[in-house]
């Protein structure tokens, strides 16, 4: 009976799902242009390799991290996934991790809250086998928040010992557990180190801070992780194919009996530079437009309309990125000329911005992952839609000059 049900579940929650997804992680078949690097990843985690993967905001760090976990999962190993910007001090996020683990162990959830409901003496929700419970009984018990991480931490360890299962860990948004607590990537070094079995993925948006992390010398985790590029993979732009967009978007627009020719898709990716979630963002658009006006053909004009509809709906997160620039002097001067393509160094009537300054914005907007350098002295945004944002920002609109 379940196995008969069960397509239709998947097909009912792919109904729920936005076409063309934005936001969270996205499905296996709405993953574009990642089967190379997942293979990769797969088999290099799986060989017992630990993993750095740093990127910018947006690119599908965890949506690439999650299909690995799925697949290694299907081949036999026990895989834990923990969001440390989810957790709020240690203790929660040991328990994220032994929850995690539990759930690819006991092959559902809840396996954590029945082990707490046992030790506090309660009868449990559902049923967790012995043998797990065993497992993290000293975690749940241990009064010291700082016992109870140390705890958690060789718990893949151990599973990996007792099941003889390779153990594969991922830490997404990994430089937020450095607020947690004094010490934490030490605590965590020293545990992962000789841990047999067990590989670790590092996943990080904070570029800078996670890189200094892994290779700056004295840091905890030094050379601890091999850097593994998703932004570059495969030498295209965030790592995706533009052929694989050819594919995925004939596909997507012709399953809602909708086409859109080489040269539109063209014009998408060049006017998102192949930006993952700028480039759905702009096809949602382009979808819901052609959806109310019940048209069928993608023009370039039905791209360009889109565009502009995708750029107002970036306008909250592009205004926040703007502000956040505002808080340090010279950095929304430095990010207008880069938007402009002007020259970084000219005396300008604006007021004048010293060499040293301008050098030092340029750094802090690479740290941030907003602009990338593309020759000596030229840099250019990641995304050229914020780029397109910003250029519009001293831009008197039309309608004001009675045009
Ligand atoms: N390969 C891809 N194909 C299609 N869309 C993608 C792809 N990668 C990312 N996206 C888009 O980007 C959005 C965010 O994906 P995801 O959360 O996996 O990225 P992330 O790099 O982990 O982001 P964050 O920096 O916010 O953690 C998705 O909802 C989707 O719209
Ligand atoms: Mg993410």
């Amino acid at each position: 009976m379940l196995a008969r049900m069960a397509p239709l579940l998947v097909r009912k929650r792919r109904a729920l799902a936005p076409h063309f997804p934005v936001g969270g992680p996205v499905a296996p078949e709405d993953l574009v242009g990642r089967e190379p690097y997942i293979r990769r990843t797969a088999s290099r985690l799986e060989d017992g390799e630990h993993l750095l993967v740093a990127g910018p905001r947006r690119i599908g760090k965890t949506s690439v991290m999650l299909e690995v976990l799925r697949r290694l999962r299907r081949k036999g190993a026990v895989t834990a996934y923990v969001d440390c910007l989810g957790a709020t001090d240690l203790r929660g996020l040991g328990e994220r991790l032994a929850a995690s683990l539990l759930t690819s162990l006991e092959g559902h959830e809840g396996g954590l809250e029945d082990a707490r409901a046992i030790a506090a003496g309660m009868r449990p929700h559902g049923r967790i086998r012995v043998e797990h419970l065993e497992l993290v009984m000293p975690i749940v018990r241990e009064p010291s928040a700082q016992r109870a991480f140390d705890a958690a931490l060789d718990l893949p360890r151990s599973i990996a010992a007792r099941a003889g299962r390779r153990v594969v860990v991922a830490f997404d948004e990994f430089q937020a557990a450095g607020r947690l607590g004094p010490r934490v990537f030490d605590v965590m070094r020293a545990r992962f180190q000789a841990q047999r079995g067990v590989a670790y993925a590092f996943l990080g948006s904070e570029e800078g801070i996670i890189h200094e992390l892994f290779s700056a010398k004295g840091k905890a985790l030094y050379r601890f992780a091999v850097a593994h590029d998703l932004a570059e993979a495969g030498g295209h732009r965030f790592g995706i194919d533009p052929s694989d967009w050819q594919t995925y978007l004939r596909r997507k627009f012709a399953q809602k009996r909708m086409t859109i020719g080489e040269a539109e898709v063209d014009r998408v990716v060049d006017l998102t530079g192949g930006h993952p979630q700028d480039t759905m963002q702009l096809c949602a658009a382009l979808y819901h437009f052609m959806q109310d006006q019940a048209l069928r053909a993608v023009t370039a004009q039905l791209v360009d309309a889109a565009f502009e509809i995708a750029l107002r709906e970036l306008e909250r997160p592009f205004t926040l990125h703007w502000s956040d620039l505002g808080e340090k002097k010279y950095l929304q001067a430095v990010a207008k000329r880069i938007a402009r393509g002007e020259p970084l160094y000219a005396a300008r009537p604006d007021g004048d911005v010293p060499r040293a300054e301008v050098l030092r914005a340029v750094t802090a907007l690479r740290a941030r992952g907003l602009v990338v350098r593309t020759g000596r002295g030229r840099y250019e945004y990641l995304e050229p839609m914020l780029a397109e944002h910003v250029r519009r920002l001293d831009a008197v609109p039309a309608i004001v000059l009675g045009r």
